[in-house]
């Protein structure tokens, strides 16, 4: 599985631990910045890890700013991204059995390392169930591609 992973700058200690995270277990990944303390913008990082994810470089994208929301709903913009944003196991189970999530979405300033680390290995780590929830993801699909025709 090959990952893209970025943050902003609020993102930027989580994303380090995560990348250590993803090295220990010898996943593939390419860090998409920041790089540096110094503020940038998050919807910079969001779009760049959303259309990596989205243009089929890369299967899964893992993105951390201050809170997750703003890089979260950056990288949605972006058609084919489902981006989840989870501060809890439960979620990010369900982010890939139900809404088959391809962006996991983290808030350094509010989730802990530790809890951010095991919602990551288990969302890496869960399949989409398919089924009935294949109908509804097909219609998130329908929504985009009714608002980029217009
Ligand atoms: C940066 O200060 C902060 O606004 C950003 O990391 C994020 O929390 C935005 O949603």
């Amino acid at each position: 599985m090959r990952i893209a992973i970025g943050s902003d700058h609020g993102g930027l200690l989580l994303k380090a631990e995560l990348v250590k995270l993803l090295e220990q277990k010898g996943y593939e990944y390419k860090d998409f910045g920041c790089f540096t303390a110094e503020a940038v913008d998050y919807p910079d990082i969001g779009q760049a890890v959303g259309e990596a994810v989205a243009a089929g470089q890369y299967d899964r994208g893992i993105i951390c700013c201050g809170t997750g929301i703003g890089i979260s709903i950056s990288a949605n913009k972006v058609p084919g991204v489902r981006a989840a944003l989870c501060g809890d196991c439960f979620s990010a189970k369900a982010s890939r059995e139900h809404n088959n999530a391809n962006v996991l979405a983290l808030g350094e300033r509010v989730t802990g390392t530790e809890l951010a680390k095991m919602i990551t290995e288990i969302w890496l780590t869960t399949e989409f169930t398919g089924g009935r929830h294949g109908k509804r993801v097909e219609k998130i699909r329908a929504i985009e591609e009714k608002y980029n025709k217009a």
